[in-house]
């Protein structure tokens, strides 16, 4: 992951727990309503991707195992990982494209009531993206896959060679002579994979996808509420196609680009049609990006205008993150694909302990703190999610006190420790696991495996049912805690 040049040390600061009495009286432990429903707390976990489900997509064991765990903590909501809405093969990866997944993700609504005594929302974020592809082997790059097209042979004075000899002439050419022959974007599938954009307008499935997306949407929202979900998410954040559409760098030209009236139009078509979909009465909201962290991209200007429009447009909660974009990812290694959390953009998202100033804790906290005041200045009451960094409970406190938000976010916090949320409650904050921001789960996610953390992955490796990762290395969640008196 890139850092920031300053490589200052930081160490998490969770400051003073509160005592029970304190805690029963806080804000953060108070109720907030998202639409029709209530959080007993405003603490949340965000989505976060585990790597547990089946190569096609459903439910394992071990994600139910897994919700369950986190929902012991008793955090205020849930939100399922990044689940995609199309039947299409996408690895290990949870999917709601079709109803047979629809038993599967039912389980997790049942583990998450039973362990939470029915005190913990569960919501599911769902999510579309656009193909990517591995970086290919450049010898087989040039053999097979890079179409041979008649500005190559003019770049190289090749027009009268066979196909072959040109490949193997382009194979043999230095970096610079490469720049000069290939196309842009011939490079980029070169050097990082080849990956679809929303302005691919030229492809028909790509032109298509203001048609296309409202639909699949809106037939995965209906299956999260048959499957029992107490909400929706909407995933417009981050690297995927909704999050493109409303990025600045969306040039489209057939009314959902350039203007950002013109961004915004998919996302709210989506929308409404998830609402017709799922009714009046069921709590459907989005995270979507503060500011998309790359040259060219959303500042805060465009992304307070969206969340009035969000607000305006019925949404029943707006969760904020940053960055996490493919623009400024590192070039993967060879038979890898890019990971939108290894540039600037993605430090922003997940920061990691060595920072610069600023530090890693608090970085979304300023830019939804805007985009809070603009949707209330608008008159709208839909409460804002932040997350990044947070990991205490004055930290918390102080910025629901000052206004900057209704609810917290503590994605990395929770997977630490997903117990956080009772201790802290019940006056024993100071056996929290805190997080160290190493980001060992991010690498783990980064290499698609199985998602822990360091700081219990070897504890008790031996205790009687646990479960471990593939390679028996690592239990796959935390050990219980034994409760106050322990
Ligand atoms: C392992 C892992 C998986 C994640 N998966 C998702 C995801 O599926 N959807 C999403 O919107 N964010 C995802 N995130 C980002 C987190 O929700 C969160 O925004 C980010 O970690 C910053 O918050 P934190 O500082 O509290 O960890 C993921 C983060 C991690 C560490």
């Amino acid at each position: 992951m890139w850092r920031p040049p300053e490589r200052i040390k930081w160490k998490p600061a969770p400051g003073r727990w509160p005592t029970r009495a304190e805690a029963a009286r806080s804000r953060l432990f108070s109720p907030v309503r998202i639409g029709r429903i209530e959080l007993e707390s405003r603490t949340w976990v965000p989505a976060m991707v585990p790597w547990r489900a089946t190569e096609d997509g459903f439910v394992t064991d071990q994600n139910v195992e897994w919700y369950e765990r986190f929902a012991r903590g008793r955090p205020g909501a849930i939100v399922v990982e990044a689940t995609g809405i199309r039947d299409i093969p996408s690895g290990p990866l949870l999917r709601i494209g079709h109803d047979r997944f629809v038993p599967g993700l039912a389980r997790l609504v049942d583990a998450v009531r039973r362990a939470s005594d029915g005190r913990t929302r569960l919501l599911i974020q769902i999510i579309d993206f656009l193909a990517i592809r591995r970086r290919p082997d450049p010898e087989k790059f040039f053999a097979r896959f890079l179409p041979i097209q008649p500005w190559h042979r003019a770049r190289l004075g090749a027009e009268g060679w066979p196909e072959e000899l040109v490949r193997r002439h382009l194979a043999q050419l230095p970096e610079e002579e490469l720049a000069r022959v290939l196309e842009t974007r011939e490079l980029e599938a070169l050097r990082y994979g080849e990956r679809e954009r929303v302005t691919d307008v030229e492809r028909p499935h790509i032109r298509d996808l203001p048609q296309v997306l409202p639909g699949l949407f809106a037939q995965a929202a209906q299956r999260a509420r048959a499957a029992g979900f107490d909400g929706i998410e909407l995933h417009y954040a981050h690297a995927y196609t909704m999050a493109s559409f409303l990025s600045r760098l969306n040039t489209r030209t057939d009314g959902y680009g350039g203007a950002r009236e013109h961004r915004v139009r998919l996302p709210l078509e989506v929308f409404r049609q998830v609402r017709a979909a799922v009714g009046a009465d069921y709590p459907v909201g989005c995270r979507f990006l503060s500011e998309d962290c790359v040259e060219g991209g959303n500042t805060v200007e465009d992304t307070a205008w969206f969340g009035v429009e969000f607000a305006r447009a019925g949404m029943d909660f707006l969760s904020l993150s940053r960055g996490g974009k493919f623009e400024d990812a590192k070039q993967p290694a060879i038979g890898w694909s890019s990971y939108p959390y290894t540039g600037p953009s993605g430090y922003e998202c997940m920061p990691q302990y060595v920072s610069d100033a600023r530090g890693p804790f608090g970085r979304n906290v300023e830019p939804t703190a805007a985009i809070h005041a603009a949707v209330r200045a608008a008159g709208f009451a839909t409460p804002v999610v932040v997350t990044g960094g947070m990991h205490g409970f004055e930290q918390a406190e102080a910025l629901l006190a000052a206004g900057k938000a209704d609810v917290i976010g503590f994605a990395r916090q929770s997977l630490a420790d997903p117990d956080w949320f009772e201790k802290v409650r019940s006056g024993h904050g100071a056996q929290a696991r805190v997080c160290e921001y190493k980001n060992y789960c991010e690498a783990l996610d980064q290499k698609h495996e199985q998602v822990t953390c360091q700081l219990w992955d070897r504890e008790a490796l031996d205790e009687p049912g646990v479960h471990k990762t593939t390679d028996g290395k690592r239990r796959l969640v935390p050990p219980l805690w034994p409760g106050p008196r322990g």
